[in-house]
C-alpha cells in the first residue's frame, strides 16, 4: 500500500479552452471531420466528447495540441491563440492520455514518466522526487520504477501513462478513451482514482469516450457530437438526460436517461427531515447511496418507502412517489 498523498497547489492555474467556429477538413475528404465548432471548457471542469465512431473526437482532440492544424477558426486556452504559442512550449503544458498508452518498451517505468522533466533538465533529485509523488498519486507502488513496462499489466500501464502526463503539472490534460481497453473492472477502479485525483488537482480535462455512461460518470459538462463534427449539444449529464435537444441526443443518451438521471443524485438530496416519519421497518440505504441504488433497495425488498442513514443516524425515509418526482421533475 502506498500513503495517500497530499493535495498540491498547481504550480499554474488551470485554464479556458476555447473552441472558436474551428472547422478542420482532411485532404481528399468531401465533408469536414470538425465543422464550425463552437465550445468553451471552464477552467478546472472536465468536458466529456461523446460521439459516434468518425464523429471527429480525435481530431478535435490533436487539434489542441497542435498534432492536426485547423483550417479555420480558433482555439485559444487561458485566452491566448494556440497558434501564438511555440508548439513546443504547448505541448508541454498539455498532458495527453491515449488509449494505446504508448510507453517506450525499453525503458523503465521511472524512465518513461521522466521523459519531460528530463527534456526539461531537471535535476536527478526533483525527478526521482517527482516520480515517487506520481507512483503515489496514480496508487502504482514505488517498486515499479524499476520494472518495464511489459511487466505491467494493461490498467497498470495506463496509471503510468497517467502519471507520465501529469510530470510536469500541466494546467490541461487531454485524455482520448484512456481507460477503452481496460477490462470492466480495472476500468471502473481507475475511473474512480481518477475522479479522486481530479479533486486534488485542478485541471482543465478534455475527455473522450465513446462511452456515455463514462461521460456521465466523468464530465461536468458532456459534449455530444454527431457525425461530420458538428456539435449536437453541450451541457451537464443532468441537462442532457433531461432535455436533449432532439431525438439524436435522445437516442445516444439512451432510452432509460430516467433511470441515469437517478445515478446523478443522493438519497441524501431528497431526504425531507420533514418526510415520512421512520416507523423503523424495511430496508435502509446509506444518504450517500444514489437513487438508483435507493429505487433498487425498494424493489428489491417490494416496499414502498425505505430509510435513509447516515452511519448510526436515520435521516428520514424516502417513498417510490419522492423517487419518480425526482426523476421527472425538469430541475437541472
Ligand atoms: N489523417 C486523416 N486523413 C483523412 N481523414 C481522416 C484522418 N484522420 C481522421 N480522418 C477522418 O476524419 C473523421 C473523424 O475522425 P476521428 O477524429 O478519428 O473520429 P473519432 O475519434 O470520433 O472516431 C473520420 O471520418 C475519419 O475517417
Ligand atoms: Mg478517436
Amino acid at each position: 500500500m502506498t500513503a495517500t498523498p497530499e493535495p498540491r497547489t498547481p504550480d499554474r492555474p488551470p485554464a479556458d479552452i476555447v473552441f472558436d467556429h474551428v472547422v478542420k477538413r482532411y485532404p481528399g475528404q468531401e465533408t469536414p471531420a470538425i465543422d464550425d465548432l463552437s465550445l468553451t471548457v471552464r477552467a478546472g471542469e472536465t468536458c466529456c466528447l461523446v460521439g459516434p465512431s468518425g464523429g471527429g473526437k480525435t481530431t478535435a482532440m490533436k487539434l489542441v495540441n497542435r498534432l492536426i492544424d485547423f483550417d479555420s477558426g480558433d482555439i485559444t486556452i487561458g485566452g491566448r491563440s494556440i497558434r501564438s504559442v511555440d508548439v513546443t512550449s504547448l505541448r508541454r503544458d498539455i498532458g495527453y492520455v491515449i488509449q494505446q498508452v504508448g510507453l517506450f518498451p525499453h525503458m523503465t517505468i521511472a524512465a518513461n514518466i521522466a521523459v519531460i522533466p528530463n527534456l526539461l533538465g531537471w535535476s536527478g533529485d526533483r525527478i526521482r522526487a517527482r516520480t515517487d509523488e506520481l507512483l503515489d498519486l496514480v496508487r502504482l507502488d514505488r517498486a515499479f520504477a524499476k520494472r518495464y513496462p511489459a511487466q505491467l499489466s494493461g490498467g497498470q500501464q495506463q496509471r503510468v501513462g497517467l502519471a507520465r502526463a501529469l510530470a510536469v503539472d500541466p494546467p490541461v490534460m487531454l485524455m482520448d478513451e484512456p481507460f477503452g481497453a481496460l477490462d470492466p473492472i480495472t476500468r471502473t477502479e481507475i475511473q474512480d482514482e481518477f475522479l479522486n485525483l481530479e479533486s486534488e488537482i485542478d485541471k482543465t480535462v478534455i475527455f473522450v469516450t465513446h462511452d456515455i455512461d463514462e461521460a456521465i460518470k466523468m464530465g461536468d459538462r458532456i459534449a455530444v457530437l454527431r457525425q461530420g463534427g458538428v456539435l449536437a449539444q453541450y451541457g451537464t449529464a443532468d441537462g442532457l438526460l433531461a432535455h436533449p435537444a432532439d431525438d439524436y441526443v435522445a437516442d445516444f443518451v439512451g432510452a432509460d436517461r430516467g433511470l441515469k438521471r437517478l445515478s446523478l443524485r443522493t438519497m441524501r438530496e431528497i431526504v425531507a427531515p420533514d418526510g415520512l416519519p421512520d416507523d423503523g421497518s424495511g430496508p435502509s440505504v446509506d444518504a450517500d447511496a444514489s437513487l438508483r441504488i435507493g429505487l433498487s433497495t425498494l424493489f428489491a425488498a417490494g416496499t414502498d418507502s425505505v430509510r435513509v442513514t447516515d452511519g448510526d443516524r436515520v435521516l428520514g425515509r424516502v417513498s417510490l412517489a419522492q423517487l419518480q418526482g425526482a426523476v421527472s421533475g425538469s430541475t437541472v
